[in-house]
């Protein structure tokens, strides 16, 4: 059967889609991915590709996911406040469903620099950790599936949310945001998405103090990406990330205090 190219993502190279499936060659979690996509479908859970075993060229074989996944230029809908409630609402069904999987023992440390300082903030649950526009199929104006597991780890609650925000409210400079993402009012988009996930109290305290530290890390992990892994990394490094996650620093620092008020108050 003919594989056609699928280039809407920014790392996996030769990542194709053959009939009603798609190949992926193995990324660095490979065997959590696999256990993770089986636990979700023992517990009925429909967001997310089914696993359906390894072809003969050694690659994940999953199910394709009809839907529709923004691209680039973004389309129209992008920042719609439904759709951004409909994706939190998905990733909190995720959470809820990977939940009873438990966190692994014996996983690989992710690949980050070495003396990363601990950030104290203990996992609850295999986290999906890359819920970009990419990663998200919508179907009927919904967010249907998460699709992209490659950064799935043991995280927080928190800490998810803190990567959905990332991208959805999003968090960042507008001058770093694509058009459709500029002029939005942040702390209201926040306040949304942790309400349709119903995040905890003390989650929404200590929210943007994590997502702080979690950027200085991002910024120090991604750089030794580049250097150790090169391929897409390197791409991304030498297109300015490492610069964007610093101007990123500087405006949650200056937005933390508003956002945390429209989360609790
Ligand atoms: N299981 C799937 N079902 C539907 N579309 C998929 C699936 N996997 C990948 N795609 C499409 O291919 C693109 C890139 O795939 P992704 O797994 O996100 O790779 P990358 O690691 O490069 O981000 C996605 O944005 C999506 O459009
Ligand atoms: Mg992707």
């Amino acid at each position: 059967m003919k594989e056609i190219p699928l280039t809407g993502g920014d790392v996996t190279e030769g990542l194709v889609r053959v009939g009603d499936t798609v190949r992926r060659p193995p990324g660095e979690r490979d065997e959590l991915v696999r256990a993770v996509l089986l636990h979700l479908e023992s517990v009925r859970f429909d967001g997310a590709p089914r696993f359906l075993g390894v072809d003969s060229a050694g690659r994940q074989t999953l199910s394709y996911v009809e839907g529709e996944v923004a691209g680039r230029p973004r389309p129209g809908w992008i920042a719609d406040e439904d759709r951004m409630i409909s994706v939190a609402q998905l990733v909190r069904a995720y959470d809820d469903a990977v939940e009873g999987f438990g966190i692994p023992a014996g996983l690989p440390a992710p690949i980050e620099p070495p003396g990363l300082p601990d950030l104290a903030d203990p996992p609850e649950l295999v986290g999906h950790q890359d819920i970009t526009p990419e990663n998200v199929v919508f179907r009927d104006g919904r967010a249907y599936a998460l699709i992209d597991f490659d950064l799935a780890r043991p995280v927080s609650r928190a800490r998810e949310m803190v990567n959905l925000m990332l991208w959805w409210a999003p968090l960042g400079d507008d001058a770093d945001l694509d058009p459709g993402f500029r002029g939005l009012d942040r702390p209201r988009r926040c306040r949304l998405i942790a309400d349709a996930y119903d995040l905890s109290l003390p989650d929404r305290q200590r929210l943007m103090e994590l997502a702080i530290g979690l950027n200085e890390r991002a910024w120090h992990t991604m750089k030794y990406r580049t250097e150790t892994l090169g391929g897409g990394w390197q791409r991304m490094w030498s297109e300015g990330v490492g610069e964007k996650i610093t101007r990123r620093q500087d405006w949650l620092e200056s937005h933390a205090d508003a956002i945390t008020t429209a989360l609790i108050a």
